[in-house]
């Protein structure tokens, strides 16, 4: 497929697993949003193919809308201190949110971020995300819809990056040391 695979040590999840576990996703949160007008909040960047394939599965009357955050200071987000780059267009005033991620690692940012949200009004703020670390918890964030529990391990693509690489990867794989050591 794509010669940028050959950077990973091996395929955690192939697209087809993908695919099955956003639509597994889909169907519960139209049983649970049925009747709303959902706002779908994605996280840029890693979120946008989680994004992309969830809204277009999913089967209700919905609006997207995105938001990127980083850290502050260089490197590490161990703070758990996040800057806002792009703010969201919508007023959450009364909105059932769903922020959409690709994956929880110390559970930081999603913490801030959904914190941030509700303070906005939302009527409801809840997160989907279709990886997360469980070993890797710094804070633990309640999380209703998650895809797969994965080891702590680097992962890159489907949305996932190594210095802004490997995004554009149909499958989730695990970057081989030889490209980062
Ligand atoms: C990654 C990932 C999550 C976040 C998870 O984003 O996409 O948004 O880190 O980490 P945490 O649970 O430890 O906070 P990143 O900051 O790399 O930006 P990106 O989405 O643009 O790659
Ligand atoms: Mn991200
Ligand atoms: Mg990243």
């Amino acid at each position: 497929s794509n010669e940028i695979a050959g950077d990973l040590s091996k395929v955690l999840l192939t697209q087809q697993e993908i695919h099955d576990k956003i639509a597994e996703l889909s169907r519960r949160i139209e049983a649970d949003y049925e009747g709303e007008n959902l706002l779908l909040v994605g996280v840029l960047k890693g979120a946008v193919m989680v994004m992309a394939d969830l809204a277009r599965e999913l089967k209700l009357p919905l609006n997207m809308d995105w938001m990127a955050v980083s850290s502050y200071g260089s490197g590490t987000k161990s703070s758990g201190v996040v800057r806002i780059l792009k703010d969201l267009d919508s007023d959450l005033t009364g909105r059932k949110v769903l922020i959409v991620e690709d994956i929880i690692d110390s559970g930081l940012t999603l913490s801030w971020l959904r914190a941030n949200l509700e303070s906005r009004g939302a009527a409801s703020v809840e997160i989907c995300a279709l990886l997360r670390k469980p070993d890797a918890a710094k804070v633990e964030v309640d999380v209703r819809y998650v895809g797969f529990d994965i080891p702590n391990e680097f992962v890159v693509g489907y949305g996932l990056d190594y210095a802004e690489k490997y995004r554009n990867l149909r499958d989730v794989g695990v970057l081989a040391p030889h490209v980062y050591s």
